[in-house]
């Protein structure tokens, strides 16, 4: 039986609630229960029953009852008064951080993972088998995590694996896969990690993170560029294991909104994949994104979400009919247009990691409809001059708003590492066989031939559904990961620049001189639909609403690039984008896949709703419990140990 030495925790005197900390508690797993309690969803819900892991609640009750196990310091785990909180928002301080003498002693750890249930994983870097000062030292095992590393299911499968290191800080790959001579340590990631499976455990580490001062961080897939769900000294909450998917029936009716039809409630772990197949097998389609593992109910929606079917139905966020949410207080509750409006308009397109943590959400379904893809491409060669090149790809450009305008979502690159040749793949039409789509192409096809660019290579393909569209079209393997060693800017476009011929040819010369230096760019043919059916009064960045193009453009620096090279390649990167920002003065870029650099992110990923979520920020959040780079309200906070154009994770989060 571990005797629980409450006086060490004594440490913790420039906290009023040390005081009630008492001498000593027994504490084991036989002697105190998993603080949980079973609650069943009723009228102040959504409407919808709970998913089993929801009805697991932390509730006073239990908070009540811990007293019983004699600890008397149970204001770790207690609940907070938003209000009460709003007027003491100037007494923020550095989180705390491990080594600070108010950093919780081994015991209290220890009493935090009984109460949930073992949840609790102390972290450790899952390249650390590769290093021999770490006492998880295997080098067979490390061959194994070496190549494993750079798919996307071995990061999601890892406690502190995530997509992009860059952010992170680079702390601990596998030997082969970074610098000569590199250490591991923990570096940007979390000191601990609760591996949720009920939404009990949920609130318990929001309350224990709060109530301590605490770093907390959310990841589910780990999929965010910007490193927003990993931190050094944090305590983070894992939603990867709540996948389940429920099918709400063809007839679902949801009061709040009038909608009535198909809808799924979808757990906030559950990947791409699965649910479009739960559709799929019930002839439905639903809007997500164009990757298999991309988290749906996580970082996607809460940032907007595109999707093969933008150009359809508008942006995932505006298909969410309520949420349900654990608050920064540490409640509970349900979340749609009647209960919270503010909070409902901000979690559809606000951002993950600000307003509380999303555990569910129902969403609507729509009818199957097939696809039709057409790949092609085309490059300067022995017939076709630079000049002429351009002129073919202004050609294609032109095209946009009436493709967007069409229902499609065209994915294309341009590669200039050698001589410039441009790549459609795909073409992708909604509710269209090939002969519908090579109708709308052949328009194109013949302005390209009459420029002299010959097009050998048009492909058309046909699938029943989205998800034989993806499947057809982006292998599981291309989904590279694990990766630290590029970085991406990107820019929304909006519909104006195409009515006025001086704009359109202003941004189509700033798009060449681009990619002509910096040698790939991507882009999305795309535009948020207009959907009277869904209620798309909400945060997604107003920019979507006048987008037709999506358009990413990369950095990239070598495996051996010090932190010193990859600031400069960062910065060169926010330069080369400035033409992009002239050429769109008023518009935007996708939170989701934006430079962590961008100027002015408030303005680029928020638009007009800035100030108002900021407002909403401090209402909901009036600790700033969560934190993520360009999330809103993060202005206020800032990383220690930082060099200009590449802010990390790896440092204190303390107040500016
Ligand atoms: C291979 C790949 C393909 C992509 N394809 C698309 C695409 O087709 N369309 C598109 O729009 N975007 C796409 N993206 C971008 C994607 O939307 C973002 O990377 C997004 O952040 C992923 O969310 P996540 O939950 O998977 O990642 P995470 O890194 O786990 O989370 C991202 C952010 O959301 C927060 N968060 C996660 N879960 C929750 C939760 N339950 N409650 C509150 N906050 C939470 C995290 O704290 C973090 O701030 C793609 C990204 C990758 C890597
Ligand atoms: C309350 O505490 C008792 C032990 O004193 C425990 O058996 C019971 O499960 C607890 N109930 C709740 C709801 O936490
Ligand atoms: C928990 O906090 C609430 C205030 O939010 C307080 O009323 C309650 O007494 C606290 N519970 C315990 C067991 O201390
Ligand atoms: C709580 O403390 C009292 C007094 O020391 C003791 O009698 C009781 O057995 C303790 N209860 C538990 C559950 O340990
Ligand atoms: C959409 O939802 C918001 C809450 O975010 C609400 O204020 C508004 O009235 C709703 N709009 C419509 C048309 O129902
Ligand atoms: C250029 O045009 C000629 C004549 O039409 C043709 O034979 C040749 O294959 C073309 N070259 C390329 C690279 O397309």
């Amino acid at each position: 039986m571990a005797r629980f030495v409450f006086a060490a925790a004594l440490s913790l005197t420039n906290l009023a609630l040390a005081q009630t900390i008492q001498d000593g508690v027994d504490a084991t797993p036989e002697t105190v229960a998993p603080a949980v309690e079973k609650v069943e969803a009723d009228a102040s819900t959504s409407g919808v029953d709970y998913f089993p892991f929801e009805s697991s609640q932390l509730t006073p009750n239990v908070i009540a009852n811990l007293t019983n196990y004699n600890l008397t310091n149970v204001d770790l785990f207690n609940f907070s008064d938003t209000e009460t909180a709003t007027q003491k928002r100037a007494s923020r301080a550095c989180k705390t951080y491990p080594g600070d003498r108010s950093w919780p002693i081994r015991p209290i750890w220890d009493l935090l993972n009984i109460l949930l249930g073992g949840a609790l994983v102390e972290g450790v870097p899952p390249a650390a088998p590769c290093y021999s000062d770490w006492p998880q030292y295997d080098e067979a095992k490390c061959a194994s995590i070496t190549s494993q590393w750079q798919t996307p299911q071995y990061q999601l499968s890892q406690p502190l694996g995530i997509q992009y290191y860059a952010f992170e800080g680079v702390s601990c790959l596998p030997p082969t896969l970074t610098r000569t001579g590199a250490k591991c340590t923990l570096g940007g990631m979390p000191s601990y990690v609760v591996k949720a499976t009920n939404v009990a455990q949920i609130q318990l580490a929001v309350n224990f993170a709060r109530n301590l001062n605490l770093r907390l961080i959310v990841k589910n897939k780990g999929h965010d560029f910007k490193a927003k769900s990993t931190g050094a000294g944090s305590l983070s909450i894992w939603t990867n294991a709540l996948d389940s998917i429920q099918y709400l029936g063809s007839t679902y009716s949801h009061g709040p909104s009038g909608y009535r039809g198909p809808a799924f409630k979808v757990g906030a772990g559950v990947q791409a994949l699965p649910l479009y197949q739960a559709a799929d097998k019930l002839g439905l389609h639903i809007v997500g994104g164009n990757t298999r593992t991309v988290g749906i109910g996580g970082g996607y929606t809460a940032g907007g979400g595109h999707s093969p079917l933008l150009s359809m139905y508008g942006m995932a966020a505006d298909q969410v009919l309520s949420m349900e949410v654990v608050l920064p207080n540490g409640r509970f509750v349900s979340v749609d247009e009647k209960k919270y409006p503010d909070l409902f308009f901000a979690l559809r397109g606000g951002g993950g990691s600000t307003w509380g943590i999303v555990t569910s959400l129902v969403i609507r379904a729509y009818p199957k409809k097939p696809v039709s893809t057409l790949t092609y491409s085309f490059g300067v060669n022995a017939n076709v001059s630079k000049e002429t090149f351009w002129k073919g790809v202004d050609a294609v450009f032109a095209k946009f708003p009436e493709y967007a305008d069409e229902g499609m979502y065209n994915y294309w690159s341009i590669s200039c590492m050698f001589d410039c040749s441009f790549s459609m793949a795909p073409q992708w039409g909604n509710d269209m066989n090939s002969a519908k789509l090579k109708t709308l192409s052949t328009p194109l096809f013949d302005e390209l031939a009459g420029l002299g660019i010959t097009v050998s290579d048009a492909t058309y393909k046909e699938y029943d559904g989205v998800l034989g569209g993806i499947e057809g079209t982006w292998s599981a393997e291309s989904e590279q990961t694990g990766v630290w060693n590029f970085n991406t800017g990107s820019r929304l476009f909006p519909r104006s620049n195409w009515d006025d011929p001086t704009k359109l040819a202003a941004q189509n010369a700033a798009l060449r001189q681009s990619v002509e230096k910096a040698g790939l760019m991507l882009g999305y043919n795309m535009k948020a639909a207009t959907n009277p059916s869904v209620n798309q009064t909400n945060a997604v960045n107003p920019a979507w609403r006048q987008t037709v193009l999506h358009a990413l453009l990369g950095a990239t620096w070598s495996q051996e690039a010090t932190p010193e090279d990859i600031a400069a390649a960062n910065k060169n990167l926010v330069e080369m984008m400035q033409p992009w920002r002239d050429a769109s003065p008023d518009a935007g870029a996708y939170l989701n896949e934006a430079d962590i650099n961008e100027p002015n992110w408030q303005q680029a990923f928020y638009g007009s709703n800035y100030a108002y979520l900021y407002q909403l920020k401090q209402k909901y959040d009036p600790w700033g419990l969560l934190w993520a780079p360009t999330a809103v309200g993060s202005e206020d906070w800032y990383v220690t140990n930082q060099i200009d154009y590449y802010p990390t994770q790896n440092g204190k989060l303390c107040p500016k």
